[in-house]
């Protein structure tokens, strides 16, 4: 009787042992991504919604003639729809993102470090009132932040 059990625990072990690291690797395969953990493209949509209707306006954005012109002249809606698909494909999502790429789009506009700044202050602020939980307001960030380069174009 001791010896079967203290046999079938050793077996236990090994496969404990053994098996280990596949349950973790399955895990971590299992980690949700960060456009599941948003809550999928309803609440992207709202949202990046919310950001464009308070960039759009933004004086201090406006006060740079070429965005002002651009702003005029693009439609939110279509921006809506581009920044979303954006946001789902770059979090994991399922979406296809078949707008411009960042540099190209933002290459006329001449917008500055301090316009950015401002961009990512009314940002945090939509990211606050929709209460994005704190660690996918740092990824979402990252993600806006990896596209710096391209946008900032002066000084
Ligand atoms: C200060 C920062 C920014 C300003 C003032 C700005 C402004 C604009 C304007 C005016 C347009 C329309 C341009 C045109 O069609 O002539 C545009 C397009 C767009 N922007 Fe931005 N933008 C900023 C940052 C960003 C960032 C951080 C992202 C995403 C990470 C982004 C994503 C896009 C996309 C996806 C489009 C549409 C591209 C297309 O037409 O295919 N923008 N932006």
């Amino acid at each position: 009787m001791l010896h079967a059990i203290a046999r079938s625990s050793g077996v236990a072990l090994v496969a404990l042992l053994l098996g280990a690291p596949t349950a973790w690797a399955e895990d971590a395969a299992a980690q949700p991504t960060l456009y599941e953990r948003l809550g999928g493209l309803a609440p992207i949509t709202v949202v990046v919604s919310d950001f464009i209707d308070v960039l759009v306006p933004d004086p201090q954005l406006n006060a740079n003639p070429a965005i002002d012109e651009a702003r005029k002249r693009v439609p939110a809606p279509y921006l809506k729809y581009r920044v979303s698909s954006m946001v789902c494909a770059a979090t994991g999502g399922p979406c296809i993102y078949q707008g411009r790429g960042m540099k190209e789009t933002h290459a006329a506009l001449n917008i500055s470090p301090s316009e950015w700044e401002r961009m990512v202050e009314l940002f945090k602020e939509v990211l606050a009132k929709h209460q994005v939980p704190a660690a996918e307001q740092q990824e979402l960030l990252a993600i806006v932040d990896s596209t710096r380069g391209d946008i900032v174009t002066s000084r």
